[in-house]
């Protein structure tokens, strides 16, 4: 599907972390792009959903509404569930009427995270927290619908401009003191959200449908993310690796999920960059 010219709507694409990268990305190949948040419509009124798709009448729908708060899904299982794993499906069925595309994100944290090799798209989910088994179940709902035209991309441990992110964060904290503890063991794929949307154009222009997991190349612990971050910036600050146990949360995180990229690289003939390529990029137009 070409991208100029196309009809998008991307709910989550006004203030979103990933939704705001994949609304300028679309913009600047020529898309003509409805760009949504909360405050526009709640995609748990499907009657509003379907008076906004009916207006726009899109050629693709992107959605990168979810409730994130992996901690917070804990205590509010029933907004985790609704957002996460009710809302995809019925979003699939209503673009279906328009014939669309419908392009859904989705998480590393669907795996349970005890494996040493990266996840491939075919790996069975297993998650360990409320928001990992929430996610899965919204797209256990994808394919149980089974809309021909549905595109469903795993991402993980996302950074970048337009809303307060882990690298985000910890560049505060370094600028505010004079040693960081970070957790050293969980390991993931660190993603910046202008490559994860400038790439899922590349699935969406191939025709890509079914699951494929998208992320930047090169694997990281939270530590090493935070560590590079800050000698980048060139922060005078230590940054000294600790245990999970050291540092307790709500929801349980995978040790590993690492995310196998090649079927994306198989199907587009792109190779994703570094994840300190993309770093190196993010704090030069941070300023
Ligand atoms: N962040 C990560 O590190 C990460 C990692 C792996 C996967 N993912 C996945 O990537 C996708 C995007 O995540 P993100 O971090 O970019 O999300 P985010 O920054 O938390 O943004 C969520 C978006 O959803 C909107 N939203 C929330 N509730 C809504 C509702 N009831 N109706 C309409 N819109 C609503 C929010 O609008 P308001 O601002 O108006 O509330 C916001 O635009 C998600 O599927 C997530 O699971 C994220």
């Amino acid at each position: 599907m070409r991208i100029q010219g196309m009809k998008a709507v991307v709910f989550g694409g006004r203030t979103g972390l990933l939704g705001q990268a994949l609304s300028a990305r679309l913009k600047e190949e020529g898309a003509d792009v409805l760009a949504l948040s909360s405050e526009d419509v709640d995609v748990l009124d499907q009657a509003a959903v379907a008076g906004i798709l009916d207006d726009f009448r899109p050629d693709a729908v992107f959605n990168a509404v979810a409730y994130t708060q992996v901690d917070g899904a804990e205590d509010e299982e029933e907004k985790a569930f609704a957002l996460n794993a009710t809302v995809p499906p019925l979003l699939a069925a209503q673009v279906s009427r328009f014939n669309a595309l419908f392009i859904h994100f989705s998480t590393d944290f669907v795996f349970k995270g005890n494996a040493n090799m990266p996840y491939l798209e075919t790996d069975r989910p297993g998650a360990v927290s409320v928001y990992g088994i929430s996610k899965a179940a919204g797209e256990q709902g994808l394919l149980d619908l089974d809309y021909e035209h549905t595109l469903i991309v795993r991402v993980a441990w996302l950074f970048g401009p337009g809303k307060m992110n882990f690298v985000q964060r910890m560049l505060e904290l370094a600028a505010d003191r004079d040693q960081l503890r970070v957790v050293a063991d969980q390991t993931g794929s660190p993603s910046y959200t202008p490559d994860i949307a400038e790439n899922t154009l590349r699935l969406v222009e191939n025709d890509a449908t079914g699951v494929y997991h998208l992320t930047n190349t090169g694997t990281a612990t939270w530590h090493d993310l935070a560590s590079a971050a800050v000698g980048m910036a060139g922060i005078e600050c230590e940054v000294d690796p600790i245990p999970s146990s050291e540092w307790p949360t709500r929801a349980v995180r995978p040790a590993y999920s690492v995310l196998d990229t090649s079927r994306f690289t198989e199907k587009t003939g792109v190779t994703p960059r570094h994840w300190r390529d993309a770093l190196r990029e993010y704090l030069e137009k941070l300023g």
